[in-house]
């Protein structure tokens, strides 16, 4: 037998953990994009388009424990370190500490696009996902908090999900405490890591070994036993709790302001109060939050306020607030909970032409039809006409154009309504208005 010497290049899948996506499942993360560019429309953000690749030491600073470890990071060949984003905050950031610096505040920015986390391929996570990123730059002031959530609530309610409910805490509780106590910044965010991870447990223990009074041990464990869906009566509680930390308390009042604001303005979702709640990402310096639905225990979104990671990229003291919401994860709950959207193409046309002599008639026709913003295909399989309709009933073709000799003689062509299975003739300059009165 003779020894091939060509590699056998076939059968090839996606590399683990990233996805192909067949005409269904793009169609349903297109959807929930075009909603959240809708949206985006609405609140007046504006679109920025930042790239793939960014310096690792960018990505990294900032990005805790947790995200740095899982991204992937790589030298090119002119010797820089480099990595795929694993989110949009510090692309933004970045852009505000240089190329946007004179830009009149606020600024209200959007991004949206594929990110990279080497995490655990399972239910909803996975290496190559898509976000709908919003952030607010430039205020302080619990309006501008106020809004992001807002924001969240109306992507997941038009996305038509049920069932859902925000997650709601504020970074400054714990910080304000640890810092009063003197615990440095390094080991507050390996308490908020672990935190993040639900391991109250080792948090608590890794506080004790810090030496803390026992005073703040049991302050702490108070405010990580704490949650509830009544905004007003967690918080009273928290700051009972807090006693003489006034910095926590300083943002228990915020946060209360915020969830003031969210329900005097009448927006009116469900949410969960956890004041010891915190997120993997270290930039947060106030409010954090992240949406979820019942029967899927992973989150929805993320966000916050970060107000030191413009400064700290060289820019000038800027605070800031912002969202993103999983694309895949939305199309996911969507999935769930079998909501349905409207197909975007209403009306798909098919053109048979029943000689091959009328093919250019027939691809002329698909031009004009196009022109007038009507889908349109010619056949192109060179079927016969009865194959031809049958195809065109397995691939939801709403209307079908069969062009004769006879009937083009006299300008008219036969549409078939493939819905009701009727056809007539119809005058050619009469065609787009025939097919576009059809409800479908
Ligand atoms: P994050 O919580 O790391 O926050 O990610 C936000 C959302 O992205 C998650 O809630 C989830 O829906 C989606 N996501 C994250 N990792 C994966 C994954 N492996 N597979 C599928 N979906 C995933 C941030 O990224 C912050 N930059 C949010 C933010 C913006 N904070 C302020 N501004």
């Amino acid at each position: 037998m003779m020894k091939s010497d060509v590699t056998n290049l076939s059968g090839f899948i996606p590399v683990r953990g990233m996805r192909d996506f067949l005409p269904n499942e793009a169609r349903r993360i297109r959807h929930v994009e075009e909603l959240s560019r809708k949206l985006a429309r609405l609140y007046l953000y504006d679109e920025v388009i930042t790239p793939i690749l960014e310096s690792h030491e960018l990505l990294a600073a900032k990005a805790g424990e947790e995200i740095r470890h899982r991204m992937y990071t790589f030298w090119d060949l002119g010797g820089r370190e480099v990595a795929l984003r694993p989110e949009f905050t510090p692309s933004i950031a970045r852009l505000v500490a240089t190329k946007m610096k004179t830009y009149p505040k606020p600024m209200r920015l959007f991004c949206v696009g594929s990110l990279y986390r080497y995490d655990e391929p399972q239910y909803g996570r996975y290496r190559e996902f898509w976000q709908a990123n919003y952030e607010l730059i430039g205020s302080s002031r619990p309006e501008a908090d106020a809004e992001t959530l807002m924001l969240t609530n109306d992507l997941i309610q038009q996305l038509g999900l049920r069932n859902y409910w925000l997650k709601i805490g504020h970074v400054g509780i714990l910080r304000g405490v640890m810092s009063q106590e003197g615990v440095d910044e390094q080991k507050q965010s390996r308490i908020m890591q672990l935190l993040d991870k639900k391991e109250w447990d080792t948090a608590l223990k890794l506080i004790k070994e810090i030496g803390v009074s026992a005073q703040c041990v049991k302050t702490l464990e108070e405010i990580f036993a704490l949650k509830g869906q009544d905004a007003f009566q967690v918080l009273e509680r928290v700051r009972k709790n807090l006693k003489d930390y006034d910095t926590a308390i300083a943002a228990t009042n915020n946060l209360r302001e915020i969830i003031e604001l969210i329900k005097k303005g009448g927006a009116s979702f469900d949410m969960s109060i956890e004041p010891g709640f915190a997120r993997g990402l270290e930039y947060y310096t106030g409010l954090i939050f992240e949406p979820y639905i019942s029967g899927m225990d992973i989150a929805l979104g993320g966000g916050g306020r970060y107000d030191r990671l413009i400064e700290l990229f060289g820019g000038e003291p800027t605070p800031a607030v912002g969202v993103a919401l999983g694309i895949d994860r939305l199309a996911l709950a969507a999935k769930e909970q079998k909501i349905r959207h409207k197909a975007a193409i209403q009306r798909r046309v098919l053109i048979i032409p029943i000689r091959d002599e009328l093919s250019s008639e027939a691809v002329g026709l698909s031009l004009r039809l196009r022109r007038e913003g009507i889908s349109a295909e010619v056949e192109v399989m060179g079927r016969t006409v009865s194959r031809a309709l049958q195809d065109a009933d397995r691939r939801q073709v709403t209307h079908v154009v069969i062009l004769g000799p006879d009937e083009l003689k006299e300008e008219m062509v036969v549409l078939r309504d493939m819905k009701n299975r009727k056809q007539k003739t119809v005058k050619m300059e009469q065609l787009s208005e025939a097919i576009l009165k059809d409800a479908h």
